[in-house]
């Protein structure tokens, strides 16, 4: 999740604000931990680290008293028996270190490389995706998808369309990719969108800060078995507080570990801030600089006058964005996890700050799931499962609307195929979130690489519509209108612009700016003050330097007035979903292999649920016949018009390959006709296949496809059909 703050001189009239006196925080480093980076450290693994550490010590005991037996001249037969005695020992610590071995990667990590090569190269010969400009060598962190991943694609967003935009009636907008400069000042990405870059001081190659700290401490952790188990937690607890490090901080972490250059050993430069925007002309003068937007968020922000008008006034509403986002990325990998251009879909849900219960909270108050809240991360613990209702009342979530939005998130995620096992909701540390923010947090998906931050859910409070009033003096505001007029108390602050002039000639209008952006406690003090004293001494930040006030100055009162609405800026919610990295998740807990038939090789099969699978239903003749293939072309025009994707094999392919060849796409059901009345269905994954007549096929796959009903209640329904070829 990104956290980038505004240009504080457009937001800040006067030093006293707190917002000043903060950190600026720079977009958070990648989130990508590896499944042990929780910062737990196994009770197994800590003794056998300390058990091999004993081990080697006794080893160079032993050692040296052969040594000594050696130069005392003891006999021949004694130095043999210390030396088979050594022997043994280093095979006990050999036999620790495999131990150690097996407890650190889970037996996994092997497996998990060649799992990961196994679903890569389905997903590359398949065409889900291909390397961009592959012809011309390609460019890092460009892809296209390819037939299946964009069937897979549209599927994904058309769920989001309906689980988010239809169901929570959000406004949807679609706006432009290239960006004027002011709009991405104004929200803080020209001057903090940025990532921690190292350089290798000799070839100029840059690295990110972060990923080489990272890659530095898992390496040591997965192969340095004669590391101490202290150092081991040290480094274990750097990879849990790694999004919580500052640039000096990696820099010196960098330094202490004595990390270099990858390529080359070189050594680096310290860590700097690089801008990750794409940066472009609007026009051909060159006069107007533009950006292509890192995120979506900042065309609703600006609409967001027009949208509030849109829904009668009213809050709260959402309005929600699917489109291209781009991002420099300084070394993408981990193939479609970090890529320069990546499809994004945004909701920015705009809610009363005094008032952020939600309506529907009720609904997913009772959902149990995997949640890592900030205070486990931090002391070492690991996940937990919580009810999300509890995670409010007990205040780890801030507010019911951002739990609402955790919670419809992961129904959405789950859904769609991601194993609810390897997902989770991770908080945002302290230093990681923006000093703006309420509260964050990632929903994470566990994949080959570790746990990918996949969709952050923030709420960033007024920040983002405040930054753009300021800028561009269109006040984006929501009202609440009072049934009866409310009598308040209002701060009066008044200024003399005449004893002002006097004492400060030029500077007046910024002492008096300053003075009246004063907030309660801070003008209540001030008239203590004066009332005491007569003179105060004041900060004003746009001067850069102390005044004196004095009592004639200014007034300051408190007055009872009438109100008939009250005017305030909305805070955000905000939920943001990877696309691309949720579709790869995807993959991963879809893919799996069984052998064939004949034993003798692995088949590969997605299995994904009807509502993303890239074609819903094959039809195949069972052999190359033309009364087969007409009714072969008659039940596809059936599915077709009802709305189910479908492909016709007529090739004289076995039956067998046809169906590996399907299940390799992950297509849910097969159709094949062995007869001109009734033909029979086949379910991808039990392989079981049922018989029904031609004219009742597309309305059977139409139910089954689209949740009305399930496989097993269909099984019940059609007798079965049992076929040698059909296990294949
Ligand atoms: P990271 O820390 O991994 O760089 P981020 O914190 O910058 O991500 P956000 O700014 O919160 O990410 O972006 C919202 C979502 O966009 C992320 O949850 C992630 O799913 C996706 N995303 C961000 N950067 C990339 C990228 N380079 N490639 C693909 N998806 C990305
Ligand atoms: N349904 C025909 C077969 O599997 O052989």
């Amino acid at each position: 999740m990104r956290s980038y703050p505004a240009t504080v001189s457009s937001l800040i009239h006067h030093c006293t604000f707190s917002v000043l006196r903060r950190t600026l925080s720079l977009r958070s480093p990648a989130t990508v931990t590896t499944p042990m980076a929780n910062g737990s450290t196994t009770a197994t693994e800590d003794s056998l680290r300390r058990a091999l550490a004993d081990k080697q010590s006794t080893i160079d005991a032993r050692g040296s008293a052969i040594r000594q037996l050696k130069s005392s001249g003891a006999s021949k037969s004694e130095i043999d028996e210390a030396v088979k005695a050594l022997n043994n020992l280093k095979l006990e610590k050999t036999s620790i270190e495999n131990q150690l071995k097996a407890s650190i990667s889970g037996d996994s990590g092997t497996s998990r490389d060649a799992f990961r090569q196994a679903v890569v190269n389905t997903l590359e010969r398949r065409l889900f995706y291909i390397p961009s400009f592959k012809i011309y060598r390609g460019v890092a962190g460009l892809y296209d998808y390819g037939p299946p991943g964009c069937a897979v694609k549209s599927n994904v967003l058309a769920f989001w369309r309906q689980h988010f935009v239809l169901e929570e009636d959000m406004l949807e907008v679609d706006c432009p990719c290239v960006t004027p400069e002011v709009v991405l000042k104004a929200s803080g990405h020209v001057d903090k969108f940025t990532d921690l870059m190292v350089k290798d001081e000799k070839t100029g190659n840059c690295y990110r800060a972060d990923h080489l700290l990272k890659d530095y401490c898992k390496d040591k952790l997965e192969n340095d078995l004669a590391m101490s188990a202290d150092k081991a937690a040290e480094l274990k607890h750097v990879l849990a507080v790694l999004d919580d490090l500052s640039g000096e901080q990696l820099g010196a972490k960098i330094k202490e570990y004595g990390i270099v250059a990858p390529d080359t050993k070189n050594p680096l430069s310290d860590p700097y801030p690089f801008n990750l925007m794409f940066q472009t002309q609007i026009g051909p003068s060159g006069a107007s600089t533009g950006y292509m937007r890192p995120e979506t968020a900042q065309g609703i922000f600006v609409n967001f006058k027009d949208l509030y008008y849109y829904n009668g006034n009213k809050l709260p509403f959402a309005a929600a964005q699917i489109g291209q986002a781009f991002r420099n990325e300084i070394s993408p990998r981990q193939g479609l996890l970090r890529v320069r251009e990546f499809t994004l879909a945004e909701i920015e849900h705009f809610v009363d700050p005094d008032d952020k219960s939600h309506p529907k909270y009720s609904e997913v108050k009772d959902l149990k799931f995997l949640m890592f809240p900030r205070d486990e991360q931090m002391s070492g613990q690991s996940a937990k499962v919580l009810c999300l209702g509890e995670a409010v009342s007990k205040g780890i979530v801030n507010n019911q609307t951002l739990a609402y939005f955790i919670g419809r998130v992961y129904l959405f995620l789950t859904r769609l195929g991601i194993d609810e096992k390897r997902l989770r909701f991770r908080q945002h540390l302290p230093n990681e979130m923006a000093h703006y923010a309420a509260d964050c947090w990632d929903a994470e998906i566990e994949s080959s690489y570790g746990w990918i931050e996949c969709v952050g859910i923030a709420d960033r409070s007024a920040y983002d519509l405040r930054a753009h009033t300021d800028k561009s003096n269109v006040a984006l505001v929501a009202q609440e209108k009072f049934a009866a007029p409310k009598e308040v108390e209002k701060l009066v602050i008044t200024p003399s612009k005449k004893e002002l002039g006097l004492a400060f000639k030029g500077s007046q209008k910024m002492v008096a700016e300053a003075l009246e952006a004063m907030d309660e406690k801070e003008a209540m003090d001030m008239k203590a003050a004066l009332e005491t004293k007569g003179e105060v001494q004041f900060e004003v930040c746009t001067l850069e330097k102390t005044v004196a006030i004095k009592k004639n100055m200014v007034s300051i009162s408190k007055e009872i007035k009438k109100e008939h609405q009250r005017t305030f800026t909305p805070s955000v919610i905000e939920p943001s979903f990877g696309i691309g990295r949720i579709i790869y998740c995807l993959y991963e807990h879809s893919f799996y292999m069984r052998p064939s038939k004949a034993g003798d090789e692995q088949l590969n099969v997605f299995r994904f649920p009807p509502l993303v699978a890239p074609i819903k239903c094959t039809v195949f003749p069972l052999v190359q016949n033309q009364q087969y293939e007409e009714v072969a072309k008659q039940i596809s025009r059936s599915l077709t018009a009802a709305g189910i994707s479908n492909k016709k094999d007529i090739t004289g392919t076995s039956i067998g390959k046809r169906y590996a060849r399907t299940d390799e796409l992950g297509v849910p059901f097969a159709v094949t006709v062995d007869s001109t009345s009734s033909v029979t269905i086949r379910e991808r994954d039990s392989k079981d296949q049922i018989r029904v007549n031609v004219d009742e096929v597309a309305a059977v796959i139409k139910d089954v496809s689209e949740g009305r009903c399930k496989w097993n209640d269909i099984l019940q329904k059609y007798p079965a059909h049992t076929s040698a070829s059909a296990d294949e």
